[in-house]
């Protein structure tokens, strides 16, 4: 893909339904019991491999664009697959239904393509080998086989990453279990979307906040439900490399309606708001049990200093904003999917950006902080690498180069935005991944930019 420099960014924009919101609404409404209608169902090739896995396992789907109808067979109502569940390129496939099939009384493969084979699984096998589930995998990577068990051990299980699939994969098997099970989130509050929607409908779900700050998420296994709708709101993360280049671009305007904005998933905005950038929340109302509005963005304002707000769990009090162009600790696992692309607007700020705590981004689609680093580079930008994170210097003029994806949807992306704010054109091979998460992204793009 060849992109231009671009001037500005105008208009308005609806996102496509949010990836990890559509995951699970496809999931629990399968392991639902009647027909639940979902609206606002994400476009991205992850969440199309979501579907085909639960079709592989007997649940009856019907698909008109972004509506989907889901017959819910419950969740002993699975079908033994026929056919190994090709996962493609989605980790949150794999490991939202390895919790699943977990508690089934059959056995089952899941696979995945090239990327997904090379990524850690051993976070979810321990958890669910504790429960009595039966793993085999490669080396504690794909293919998985479970051999599934009824009923699963109800455990109380310390998160050994700050990951939100592993939440959600316990909190899945959780539901198949006998007794209470609790995860345990020690390392920073993850996304809690799976809380969220089995909350939506109808299971009980208890967070509990101990002194240390640490959170006990637990749920009453067995425990069956109805189907019920679900709307789902355009995806933030998407969302994200739009405001991006909007916010660095001067003379933009760009206003981006029906947003999720889950607290869990805002950390982008925050962040760029401290480091000076004018986006701006205009609209907020609950869906579904998952707040949503609107964003506004206006282009090209850098007043000083930068700051981040590091929230309560840095150690200052609540609300006191740190006077440091540094991402770190706790607020990591709210910005995960962002980080490259804060990497690339750091290049746009006097003092750069740094991020450190972040070594999960070695086990994304790709090793993101190489990927980042070496892309940063190809654009003449100095960056420091670290084992858990980079330092960007800033502001740095970039030039336009030859970039790669990675085959990694979010590196595609980000550095389209960075090819935005770069003299001279660029090229990125292997952009077409950004159908992963987000294929309307180069149309929406176009018809946003100006030159
Ligand atoms: C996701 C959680 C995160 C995130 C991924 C989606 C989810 O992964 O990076 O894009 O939907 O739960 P981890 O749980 O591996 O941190």
């Amino acid at each position: 893909m060849k992109i231009r420099p671009a001037r500005r960014i105008k208009g308005r924009a609806y996102i496509p339904g949010d990836k990890s919101l559509s995951h699970r609404a496809a999931i629990i409404a399968a392991l639902a019991r009647g027909t639940s209608h979902i609206s606002g169902f994400s476009t991205s090739s992850d969440c199309a491999s979501t579907l085909l896995c639960l079709r592989e396992l007997g649940v009856s789907i019907e698909q008109n664009g972004s509506s989907l109808r889901v017959e819910g067979v419950g969740k002993t109502g699975f079908r033994p697959p026929n056919e190994r569940l090709d996962c493609g390129n989605s980790g949150s496939t794999m490991r939202m239904l390895a919790g699943v099939l977990a508690g089934q009384n059959f056995s089952s493969t899941l696979i995945g393509d090239g990327s997904l084979r090379s990524r850690p699984m051993e976070r979810i096998i321990e958890p669910l080998e504790m429960m009595g589930a039966h793993i085999e995998s490669q080396d504690g990577k794909p293919p998985l086989r479970i051999e599934g068990t009824r009923p699963l051990k109800a455990i109380s299980y310390e998160l050994p990453v700050a990951s939100a699939q592993v939440k959600s994969c316990v909190l899945l098997a959780g539901i198949q279990a006998d007794g209470r099970t609790d995860v345990i989130e020690t390392l920073g509050t993850t996304r809690d979307h799976t809380e969220r929607m089995l909350a939506w409908f109808g299971v009980p779900v208890e967070r509990v906040v101990t002194a240390d700050a640490s959170a006990a998420i637990g749920i009453h296994g067995p425990i069956s439900f109805a189907a019920r709708g679900v709307n789902i709101p355009g995806d933030i993360s998407s969302a994200a490399f739009l405001i991006a280049a909007a916010a660095l671009l001067p003379g933009s305007e760009l206003e981006i309606e029906g947003v999720g904005l889950n607290p869990t998933r805002t950390q982008f905005l925050s962040t760029l708001r401290s480091l000076g950038l004018d986006v701006r929340i205009t609209e907020i109302h609950e869906k579904c049990n998952e707040p949503v509005g609107n964003i506004r963005v206006s282009g090209g304002s850098f007043p000083e200093p930068q700051r981040v707000d590091r929230g309560p769990q840095s150690g200052s009090p609540a609300g006191v904003v740190v006077e440091s162009n540094s991402v770190r600790g706790g607020l990591i696992p709210q910005l995960i999917d962002e980080l490259p692309l804060l990497a690339v607007v750091g290049t746009q700020i006097s003092g750069g950006i740094e991020i450190r705590d972040a070594a999960e981004l070695r086990f994304k689609e790709t090793d993101r902080i190489a990927a980042t680093v070496k892309n940063l580079r190809m654009m003449g930008v100095g960056v420091e690498e670290f084992e858990d994170g980079l330092a960007v210097a800033g502001p740095a003029s970039l030039s336009g180069a030859e970039l790669d994806s990675f085959g990694d949807h979010r590196i595609a992306m980000a550095f389209t935005i960075a090819a935005f704010l770069a003299d001279g054109a660029s090229e990125i091979a292997g952009a077409e991944c950004v159908e992963i998460s987000f294929p309307e992204f180069f149309e929406l793009l176009e018809s946003l930019v100006q030159r």
